[in-house]
């Protein structure tokens, strides 16, 4: 009898590990809303990037060297003189701002379907001290190369410690090690960059994904898949996440690459957005830059930090920016979850606070001349109001009737059908002739027909605010 050894090792290894009950009540036996789309991608791609920072970070430290006096040199020496060394840093450069992008949008999917409120309160709070550790772990990892706007950055958000009356100055002295940013500061951010901040992020993942399987998964409804179950248990509206959501999210794996490939073999720097100018320049610490400014996922809350004239009052307006996010599911008092669901209030509300992030975040870019200052005050009070209004408009809004079951949307085909029928009905046919006597037909602009498409477009922009 011919034995096999592979599934030999195989049993004795599930004889004495769970691996089999957890790939079943984790996987195969997940049942998931059978009605995720486009904005439930992020969360696996957050995954994805954070995979790709681990990699390319313990490849980049084989040869980063964290010493004031080295540093600058080593990250051009793995630039230039390290094999497949400039990929290695352009992933992680890149993946730093990709990791932002990709969290952005996976928090603005909790606020378009409420995913934060009850019973999820738990899933949003982990999440946001996720958000919290991301934030730490890319400031001190911008301290590493060791250019003029690490430095500088550093120096300037540092300082800010030294505004909090009477343990200011001393805590400030704490975080740095020494009166300036310094060899000491570097080699504690080095620490802290490469293994405490680490080690939390994969400790949170694990309690984010841990309070997920717990409650179960959201959805674009916004209704309890686990309220409708069959006679077996099992959900009616759920589908398992094996194979069905593994594979889906392979698609998104897939597209994401494509903007991550393009980006690091075209565009790196993005212009000085994803690594700033003066960063190519030596740390000095006896010339400042003319334009100090934070890589851009900082920029929303530095523009809410320059917009209020006292430091102090600064520093809590910038952190209370972030503190507010941790009390949305206390803060809505909607009865439903979706935006698809919810008064033309919060829709309002929402857009609002979506446009002053992206102007804050825009301000942030720029020096504060005193225009720019008051339009920040504008915004940072829009921003606010969001979230200080949000328990009075939510109550007083109408929501509409939530079904009992899931909704099936338009799929990716039905809109490319659409797509194809808005094109047909704002362009002719007409025929040319070409010089060699051939006559060919292309589509041209019909203006009239434009004109009532767009109509239509603002009419139902309307009606969705309603
Ligand atoms: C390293 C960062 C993060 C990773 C790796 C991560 C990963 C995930 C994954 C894999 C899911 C399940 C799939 C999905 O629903 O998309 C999920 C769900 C969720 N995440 Fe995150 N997440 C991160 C950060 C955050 C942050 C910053 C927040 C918000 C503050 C957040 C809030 C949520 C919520 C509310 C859900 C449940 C969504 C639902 O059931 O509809 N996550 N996360």
């Amino acid at each position: 009898m011919k034995i096999n050894r592979f599934a030999e090792v195989g049993d004795w290894i599930l004889d004495r590990f769970p691996l089999a009950h957890l790939w079943n009540s984790h996987m195969r036996e997940y049942y998931a809303p059978k009605n995720f789309h486009f904005w439930y991608f992020f969360g696996s791609l957050a995954l994805l990037v954070l995979v790709n920072q681990f990699a390319t970070g313990i490849m980049l430290t084989i040869n980063y060297k964290p010493d004031a006096a080295l540093a600058f040199d080593s990250v051009e020496y793995i630039m230039r003189d390290v094999n497949w060394g400039w990929l290695i840093r352009y992933m992680h450069s890149t993946g730093a701002s990709a990791f932002f992008i990709v969290v952005y949008l996976h928090m603005f999917r909790g606020l378009l379907y409420g995913s934060f409120k009850h019973p999820r309160e738990l899933i949003w709070i982990f999440g946001m001290l996720l958000f919290v550790a991301l934030m730490a772990e890319a400031f001190m990892g911008y301290l590493l190369p060791w250019g003029q706007m690490s430095y500088w950055g550093a120096q300037v958000i540092i300082s800010l410690f030294s505004a909090i009356p009477v343990i200011g100055d001393d805590l400030s002295l704490w975080i740095r090690g020494d009166y300036v940013v310094s060899d000491a500061t570097l080699n504690r951010f080095f620490a802290f960059h490469v293994i405490a901040v680490p080690l939390a992020l994969v400790l949170l993942v694990f309690l984010h994904i841990v309070a997920l399987h717990e409650v179960g998964s959201n959805n674009p409804d916004g209704i309890e898949i686990k309220n409708n179950k069959d006679a077996n248990g099992i959900p009616v509206d759920g589908i398992p996440f094996h194979p069905y959501y593994t594979v889906k999210d392979l698609v998104g794996v897939g597209v994401f690459l494509v903007f991550f490939a393009a980006v690091i073999f075209y565009w790196p720097e993005m212009g000085g957005y994803f690594l700033e100018h003066a960063n190519f320049i030596l740390a000095d610490s006896m010339k400042t830059p003319e334009h100090i400014a934070p890589v851009w996922y900082f920029t929303p809350f530095y523009a809410i930090l320059r917009a209020i004239p006292d430091k102090f009052a600064g520093v809590i307006g910038m952190f209370g920016s972030i503190a507010v996010l941790f009390l949305l599911p206390w803060l809505d008092r909607s009865p439903v979850k979706s935006i698809r669901y919810r008064g033309g209030m919060f829709k309002k509300a929402l857009a609002i606070f979506v446009i002053s992030f992206l102007v804050l975040g825009y301000l942030g870019t720029q020096p504060a001349t005193p225009g720019a200052t008051i339009v920040a005050r504008i915004f940072t009070t829009l921003y606010f109001s969001f979230f200080l209004l949000m328990p009075i408009y939510t109550r007083w809004e109408k929501p509409k009737p939530v079904p009992a079951r899931l909704t099936m949307q338009p799929t990716l085909e039905d809109r490319i059908a659409s797509l194809i029928a808005i094109f047909n009905e704002i362009t002719v046919k007409e025929a040319i002739t070409l010089k060699n006597g051939k006559t060919i037909n292309i589509r041209k602009p019909h203006l009239e027909n434009i004109f009532i498409a767009i109509i239509r477009l603002i009419k139902r922009l309307k009606e969705s605010f309603d």
